[in-house]
């Protein structure tokens, strides 16, 4: 690489890295750290008038508070949908928002879409939110008409929040003093309460992991002002708390802290620029759990920016739907099959002739809970979401230094992980870690084994543009046809057992490469993508005639969400009736996330009789 884009390189990953990869000790409840008044810990005071002004989010747009125009340019995204329109037409139905699909001639289809929804695939909802509706304020969206409303970034005023008024209202709760200061003010607090409207108060703590927390706080823990868990900005960028988390309850139009996902305490989304990011919050743990009554009980909409202010509210506590994509369900026969188990007959063979029968007795069940979309890079994968994610790694032979994460894999059976033929070094010790999300912690969900034998498909190829039959079983080490044991964060994916549609939506996770990080991520990412026709990606301006139907791509020919160094031999799965199976295995690719560059993956269902075979082979 050319030095000085090595540098930039290094000066751009020493700006994003450590935000990424930072984890934060729990605070305590100490009262010696409770704001009294304009003084805030962080020495920095954040939404600062200066800052609200010069900050572009916030820029005063002529004419944004008019009527709609959903049709404006920008938001027109169907050349993206024409870009990678999958063959076949209406199955699965492209149309989104409950579109209906009508075939038209070979390869297109038209949407019938219900209103107000518009678009190729009726992707296109009102905008209600449209930049600069609220002047110096967040959009959120409400059920209710006119389905947005301002939350005016203190002191700039409601109903547009372009007009400022300092100290009147005052903005400060529980009897807060507003003092004013040149253009801005500070809250002075009484005793006990903290928080730049001094709205939170002496009680407020957590206690476990915080999923029963319903206090007041609203910051992070570097100062960042939340996000309204219905703002427009956290849907825009592909999250959606109220439909992604099991327990939304704690959620609700306000920006305070809560866990509703079985992280480790309250956090929340903020906003950086343009981005979407999330941080554990300013919270203090409650000193004796079992003394203090959590704070539970606070209505969940109070709103901590505008506490005397009359506003108009939503009347209800519900953010409106909002579209979200939908993967079309595939139209196959039969099921996906298990792993295939030692046995004259591979095809009905009982599922777990080699494991105790209580273990892996089903394949491709992620633990259901606490599913969430946190847009970091890439998407962080919550606990047991994907339980069948392998980091396959290396160390030189016989030595005792630590394992390094080389690989992705999938777990099959037992004994058993499918990863790509390039990922195998024969001349290093290899272990897999199975169950476990962080590569710099050892986690108690992880269960770290031993490779006992390397399988690389006999006509693997490399060549300076492919990678042919890029696919390797992992035999793992254990006793009595036991090696992984299944728990919550351990599981099987099944085998396919037929092709699935292009255009289908599947899941690609592992631990490589991100927009931020040439090292990799430290914590596995997953993102979705779409399986593209192998005609389409045979084209020239994408892969050309390398190609063969060993290995099929996915992504988006956008460029974007790829997999990528690291993530190689790791899964792509889909849904197949009502199971998660693995579809392909990280191959190759013409770098990340270019345009026209998809990724290439091993294609599974090419090899299920070779996996098979050499299952039995071993086995017997
Ligand atoms: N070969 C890479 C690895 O060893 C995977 C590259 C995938 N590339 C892509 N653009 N999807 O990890």
């Amino acid at each position: 690489m050319n030095l000085k884009l090595l540098f930039f390189c290094l000066f751009l990953a020493a700006l994003l890295v450590p935000a990424e990869l930072k984890r934060k000790k729990h605070k305590h409840h100490d009262p010696d750290h409770e704001g009294h008044g304009p003084g805030h810990k962080h020495g920095k005071k954040r939404g600062k008038v200066e800052d609200i002004l010069r900050d572009l989010f916030f820029e005063i747009v002529e004419g944004a508070g008019d009527d709609d125009d959903d049709d404006d340019d920008h938001n027109n995204t169907d050349w993206v949908f024409e870009l990678q329109e999958p063959d076949g037409q209406c199955d699965p139905n492209p149309c989104r928002n409950n579109g209906v699909c009508e075939p038209k001639g070979k390869r297109k289809f038209k949407c019938d879409c219900p209103k107000p929804f518009k678009g190729k695939k009726c992707q296109r909802g009102p905008k209600h939110c449209k930049k600069g509706r609220c002047g110096r304020g967040e959009c959120v969206l409400t059920s209710t008409p006119p389905f947005f409303e301002c939350k005016c970034k203190e002191p700039f005023q409601p109903p547009r929040c372009i007009h400022l008024s300092l100290c009147e209202p005052n903005p400060c709760r529980n009897g807060g003093q507003c003092i004013k200061n040149g253009t801005d003010f500070d809250c002075l607090c009484p005793t006990g309460y903290r928080g730049r409207f001094c709205h939170v108060g002496p009680d407020d703590c957590y206690v476990g992991d915080g999923e029963s927390y319903r206090g007041n706080v609203s910051e992070t823990d570097d100062g960042h002002e939340c996000l309204y868990w219905n703002s427009h900005f956290i849907l825009e960028n592909g999250a959606d708390p109220f439909n992604s988390f099991e327990d939304s309850d704690g959620l609700g139009p306000h920006n305070f802290c809560r866990n509703p996902d079985g992280d480790e305490m309250p956090w929340c989304f903020f906003r950086q620029g343009r981005r979407l990011s999330w941080d554990y919050c300013d919270v203090t743990e409650c000193l004796k759990p079992t003394d203090v009554v959590p704070m539970e009980i606070l209505p969940i909409d109070a709103d901590p920016t505008a506490p005397t202010a009359p506003t108009s509210r939503p009347t209800t506590s519900e953010p409106i739907a909002t579209p979200k994509p939908t993967a079309s369900k595939p139209s196959t026969t039969g099921s996906p099959s298990q792993a295939p188990q030692p046995s004259p007959t591979p095809t009905d063979v009982p599922l777990n002739a080699t494991a105790p029968p209580q273990q892996f007795t089903t394949c491709g069940q992620s633990q259901p809970k606490k599913n969430v979309a946190r847009i970091f890079g890439g998407l962080k994968v919550p606990p047991g979401a994907v339980p069948w994610q392998v980091s396959l790694q290396v160390r030189p032979k016989n030595s005792n230094q630590p394992y390094r994460h080389t690989c992705g894999g999938v777990l099959i059976e037992s004994c058993w992980v499918l990863t790509a033929g390039h990922c195998s070094e024969q001349m290093k010790d290899m272990q897999v870690v199975l169950g476990g999300l962080s590569l710099d912690l050892e986690e108690p969900t992880e269960q770290a084994i031993k490779v006992e034998e390397v399988i690389v498909h006999e006509n693997y190829r490399e060549t300076t543009s492919a990678v042919y039959n890029d696919i390797a079983l992992l035999r793992l080490k254990g006793t009595n046809g036991v090696c992984a044991n299944e728990s919550q964060f351990v599981k099987t994916a099944c085998l396919p057992d037929a092709q699935l549609p292009d255009g289908m939506e599947c899941k690609i996770s592992g631990w490589g490469a991100t927009e931020n990080s040439q090292y990799g991520s430290n914590h596995l990412l997953d993102a979705n993508v779409m399986l593209i026709g192998q005609e389409k990606c045979s084209e020239p301006q994408v892969y050309g005639r390398v190609l063969d139907n060993t290995m099929f791509c996915a992504g988006h020919l956008l460029g974007g969400v790829d997999s990528c160094q690291g993530d190689s031999g790791g899964p792509l799965t889909c849904d197949q009736n009502n199971a998660t199976v693995i579809y392909g295995l990280v191959s190759w690719g013409d770098q990340c996330g270019r345009k026209n560059k998809p990724g290439v993956y091993a294609r599974v269902t090419h090899y299920l009789d070779w996996i098979k075979s050499k299952i039995q082979a071993a086995s017997s």
